[in-house]
């Protein structure tokens, strides 16, 4: 095999031995199944320790990307389906059980991504959600420290299965300000949006049932379908969202018992759903009985424009169940969120939730409404939206002059940029040049049920880094493209 090292370059003989090898695996140029050779004949071939080349591949098998088994050599896995780790284990030392989950014990791509990206001295990933630099740290700390003094032993018990009765008054306070005008007792807090989806789902949904999503969409809600069975179908989108014209044929034949939508700034893509749509939508869905799960994960993040009604303010015959967070406008690690529902769901989601977890923790849910109700919250709230516009723009603005060719509908508010590659790049295959020049990006497959659609996009968030970083990023990117263009 030959491997191009330099022995007096920047990084070390195993770092360039294993970058290669992974660029090899991820670019499809090593095929799944490949047996790599045994690190003594490599070693001798490129006249170097054979500690070096054990090295790489030990850095490779425990991002998944090789299995090594003892005594039979060092095979390339297929990066879709990676397996993880296995402890030091080969296959067939695991016990029975425990080998019938392999086919389906997948590594999250994204966390290969990021283990990689910390290779280069200093990456800069355009991934993510909000900036942990502009988490409220000091005043969460203060609320935290409030509740405590206040609420005693109350704070560290279950408290309420609904989730903190003051928080779900705030709750409803915030979503009112928005034009969505809900009662507390419609109001469950989850533990995070996440899992909101989720108990929806198992409420409504059985294995092999078909749920209707935006395509592309949200990635870890298609994981999640993927995990509990369900048949997804898709509806294409556009510069408003979801083409909801094309919509009906496909409920007719498909009979979703579901429709999944991001309506506000859409996970990948950024856009929003129109009026019309939204209007639209709705009366598809009391014709055909389908209830709507309407996911406002950053519906408060708006740089320009007005907003249109949420689905759950336009329906006046209870189709739409709405969930939202406060992890992107405030901190991922708090895991608060909450669903808007009524009548006999309501009662189920609350049955689910106390089987499933409990209680969301009641400190943090105090703490969060202590800091809510002072202020801090719409300040803190004002402040984002001015940082992350100029960010936008910095993105938009580096985009043109680094990334000709490419193409991005400019997002009104969000995280998140959706670009379209020049000509015929995948961006699948780009990724691991990317990350050798020290950026990252969501690769556009993994918002796909068909893979093979999203590789000629990927997806930017713009909000995680100084506009800075972001020129500097995007510059990469341009970098990354022009080596990819003289390598394929
Ligand atoms: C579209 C969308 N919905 C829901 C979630 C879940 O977020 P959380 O569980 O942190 O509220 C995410 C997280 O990234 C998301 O992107």
């Amino acid at each position: 095999m030959r491997i191009p090292i330099e022995r007096d370059g920047e990084r070390s003989l195993w770092q360039q031995i294993e970058m290669h090898l992974r660029q090899s695996i991820l670019t499809g140029n090593l095929a799944p199944g490949t047996r790599l050779p045994a690190s003594r004949e490599l070693a001798k071939d490129l006249n170097i320790s054979r500690t070096t080349v054990e090295n790489a591949y030990a850095t490779l098998e425990a991002d998944g990307l090789v299995m090594r088994h003892v005594g039979r050599g060092t095979y390339v896995l297929d990066p879709g389906t990676r397996i993880p780790p296995l402890g030091g284990r080969s296959q067939e030392g695991w016990p029975r059980w425990q080998q019938d989950l392999l086919p389906t014990a997948r590594h999250l791509a994204h966390e290969t991504i990021a283990s990689s990206a910390r290779r280069h001295p200093a990456p800069i990933a355009l991934t993510g959600f909000g900036d942990p630099r502009r988490f409220p740290v000091k005043d969460f700390y203060r609320a935290i420290k409030e509740v405590m003094d206040r609420d005693g032993t109350a704070a560290l018990d279950l408290g309420d299965l609904r989730g903190y009765a003051p928080l779900r008054a705030t709750t409803a306070h915030i979503l009112a300000s928005q034009g969505l005008s809900v009662s507390p007792d419609s109001v469950l807090i989850t533990s995070g949006s996440q899992q909101a989806l989720a108990l929806v789902i198992q409420i409504l949904l059985s294995r092999g049932d078909t749920v209707l999503v935006e395509s592309p969409t949200y990635d870890l809600a298609l994981e999640f379908f993927r995990i509990y069975g369900l048949k997804v179908v898709s509806c294409p989108t556009d510069a408003w969202g979801m083409q909801v014209e094309s919509l009906e044929s496909v409920l007719q034949q498909q009979q979703p018992k579901l429709i999944y939508t991001m309506p506000n700034f859409q996970n990948p893509t950024g856009v929003s759903l129109s009026l019309a749509r939204r209007h639209e939508l709705l009366a598809l869905s009391e014709r055909y009985n389908i209830p709507i799960l309407e996911d406002d994960f950053v519906g408060d993040l708006r740089y320009e424009g007005s907003a249109f009604p949420a689905l759950k303010a336009l329906d006046s015959n209870g189709q739409v169940i709405h969930m939202g967070t406060f992890s992107k406008m405030l901190m991922p690690g708090l895991r608060v969120g909450f669903l808007i529902a009524d009548g006999p769901m309501y009662n189920r989601l609350v049955e689910l939730k106390r089987v499933s977890d409990l209680a969301t923790s009641s400190l943090i849910q105090r703490s969060l409404e202590a800091y809510i109700t002072v202020g801090r919250y719409q300040a803190h709230l004002r402040r984002s939206c001015q940082v992350y516009r100029r960010r936008r723009d910095a993105m938009l603005n580096a985009l043109d002059r680094s990334l000709p060719g490419a193409r991005v509908i400019p997002p009104h508010g969000g995280l998140f940029m959706w670009v379209t590659l020049p000509e015929a790049i995948s961006s699948r295959a780009l990724l691991p040049f990317a990350i050798a020049e020290g950026v990252d990006y969501a690769p556009g497959g993994r918002f796909f049920t068909d893979r093979a659609e999203g590789e000629g996009y990927l997806r930017l968030n713009f909000a995680t880094q100084t506009p800075e970083n972001i020129e500097e990023g995007v510059r990469r990117l341009g970098t990354a493209i022009q080596h990819y263009r003289l390598l394929k």
